[in-house]
């Protein structure tokens, strides 16, 4: 890659929801791009934070991000301490398209405001489509970077935030083994992902789940659901195991195709409800299920929070390092990604096709694969995951 030696202006913003591993970025964005000597502003809120530069709520040089920049008193100055915390030290705003709360030109001003050379922009699939429509219409130079606990972003095969993500539900799943067990219940945990059920699939399967539910597999819930997780039950005490972790991903629709928040609580009532039915037909096989005791914990932003797990700190390092440098060979409108074991980009031009087409359809743009790896690990290890492989994917929305 060809590198220009000139000293460049360049700013970074966090946008859509926040996941563990922004910070890591911002530190080394910071870091790379101090070291050519360049100055790195930080946009405060996404594209609200231009929004505000342009209406003189903010002040320019207010936003330059310094490599000192986070004093902690006493001993422990100049500790190091960015890349340990979550969330994003730029704010982040999930709120949808610049129309609903204010015009795309107040953005791109602000933008010209800023006399950036290119912008650095984290996102899922909906922040980077946004942000892409502006950057065409404002001629922005950028680079993007996938970020999500859903995991949902194409092209990479991870995003920032997912690992973590997988290790906070996991540490759950383990905690509740415990009270699980205790009772005899069957605990319903219900996963993040909006669209996608790599978070629950991975994660049950770290963490011991007898069941996994997720939208690729299990689009709704039906009667022939329900039998599949009462037949496990009956075959995990069978082998007198008394309890059961049931995981359901987000996404999983109701009975009636409607998405509900906490889909976890109904299926565990729902659970309960088929359980006693089944022991009403008299086989005896069932005949246990009359009384279950079902529960349900909705994990929530739990999931998006917590230390940044290793693998996020070095998927954040690479990720900053990687976008600093597509900036110093002039190589812009490029998606950062990370494929068999590198980090690499993928022209934008080629991802945001794909993406809004996916979005047109409502279809999620990165699934989980039915044929994939974890797909049949999971089912290898005798985890009920659905019975049924669709021809095609689930239409969300
Ligand atoms: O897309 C990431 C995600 O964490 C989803 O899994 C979840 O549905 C959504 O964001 C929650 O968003 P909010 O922060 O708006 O509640």
């Amino acid at each position: 890659m060809s590198v220009s030696t000139r000293s460049k202006k360049i700013g970074i913003l966090t946008s859509g929801g926040d996941c563990p591993g922004l910070n890591g970025v911002i530190r080394a964005v910071v870091k790379c791009a101090t070291q050519r000597g360049w100055e790195v502003y930080g946009i405060p809120y996404g594209t609200q934070g231009l929004i505000n530069l342009e209406q003189g709520n903010c002040d320019r040089q207010d936003l330059r991000l310094q490599e000192h920049g986070f004093d902690i008193p006493g001993l422990l100055r100049g500790v190091d301490i960015l890349q340990f915390l979550s969330g994003s030290i730029l704010g982040a705003l999930n709120s949808g398209s610049p129309d609903d709360f204010a015009s795309a030109d107040e953005i791109l001003k602000g933008y010209r405001h800023l006399g950036l050379d290119a912008l650095i922009a984290l996102g899922g699939d909906g922040s980077l489509s946004i942000l892409n429509d502006l950057a065409e219409k404002g001629g922005w130079n950028w680079v993007a970077i996938p970020k999500t606990i859903d995991n949902d972003v194409p092209f990479t095969e991870c995003s920032l935030g997912f690992d973590t993500a997988v290790n906070t539900v996991t540490r759950a799943l383990y905690d509740l083994t415990f009270t699980a067990a205790s009772h005899n219940r069957i605990i319903v945990v219900q996963v993040m992902g909006r669209d996608a059920g790599h978070l629950a699939l991975q994660s049950g399967i770290a963490g011991g789940a007898d069941v996994i539910l997720i939208p690729e597999l299990t689009p709704k819930l039906n009667d022939r659901v329900l039998h599949g997780i009462c037949q496990q039950i009956v075959q995990l005490r069978q082998r007198d195991r008394q309890f059961a972790l049931v995981v359901v991903a987000e996404g999983v629709r109701n009975q009636a195709d409607g998405k509900e928040k906490y889909i976890g609580d109904t299926l565990a009532k729902q659970i309960q409800t088929y359980g006693q039915r089944l022991c009403e037909t008299g086989q005896p096989q069932f005949c246990h299920l009359k009384h279950l005791e079902t529960r349900a914990t909705t994990l929530g932003h739990i999931q998006r929070s917590g230390v940044p797990s290793s693998s996020d700190r070095r998927l954040a390092a690479a990720f900053g390092c990687k976008a600093v440098e597509l900036i110093a060979a002039e190589k812009y409108q490029q998606l950062v990604i990370w494929s068999q074991g590198r980090v690499d980009s993928k022209p934008l031009g080629t991802v945001m096709p794909m993406i809004k087409e996916r979005h047109r359809t409502h279809l999620c743009p990165n699934p989980v694969e039915l044929d994939s790896l974890w797909v049949q690990t999971a089912r290898d290890l005798g985890i009920y995951v659905g019975d049924f492989v669709l021809a095609t994917s689930p239409v969300y929305g």
